[in-house]
C-alpha cells in the first residue's frame, strides 16, 4: 500500500490545525516554531528502490524554512520550504528518495528557529 499520508495522521511536533483552508483531509501539522520540531510519516512500499515523494506545505512568512529530510533515520538532504503568498496558498514540493520494502519513516526536521512550514500531506509514489 502506498499513496497519501495526511499530516494529521502523522507524528507532528506541534498541533493539528484547520484554520487555514484548502488543506486535504481534516487538518494540517502546525509544527512548533523551533529547531527540530518535526513531522514524521510512516509510509509503506512493496519494493526497495527509488521513489518520488511530494510534500504539500504553506509558509506565509517572508523567509525560507529549511529542514533536513531524514529517511529511516538517515539524513539524506536539505529541503528548502520557500515562502508562499498566504497560509492558504498550499504548494507541493517533489523530492526523490530511496526506500526499503515495507514501512519507511520519512521525517522533516527544521534546522532554524522558525520551524517547519505548515504541512498538509506527503504523497509517496507506489512502487
Ligand atoms: C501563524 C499561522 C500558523 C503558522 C505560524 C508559523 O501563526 O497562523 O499556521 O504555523 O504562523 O509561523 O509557523
Ligand atoms: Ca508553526
Amino acid at each position: 500500500p502506498s499513496g497519501r499520508y495526511e499530516a494529521e495522521a502523522a507524528t507532528c511536533d506541534g498541533t493539528i490545525d484547520s484554520n487555514h483552508t484548502g488543506f486535504s483531509g481534516s487538518g494540517f501539522c502546525n509544527g512548533t516554531n523551533a529547531i527540530g520540531a518535526a513531522v514524521q510519516f510512516s509510509a509503506s512500499v512493496a519494493s526497495a528502490g527509488s521513489t518520488t515523494i511530494a510534500v504539500r506545505f504553506a509558509n506565509a512568512t517572508a523567509a525560507v524554512r529549511p529542514a533536513d529530510l531524514i529517511v529511516n533515520g538517515v539524513r539524506v538532504q536539505a529541503v528548502s520550504f520557500e515562502a508562499t503568498a498566504t497560509w492558504t496558498a498550499w504548494t507541493t514540493k517533489t523530492l526523490t528518495i530511496q526506500v526499503n520494502a515495507g514501512v519507511n519513516t520519512i521525517r522533516f526536521s527544521p534546522t532554524t528557529a522558525g520551524g517547519l512550514p505548515n504541512i498538509d500531506y506527503l504523497d509517496v509514489t507506489p512502487r
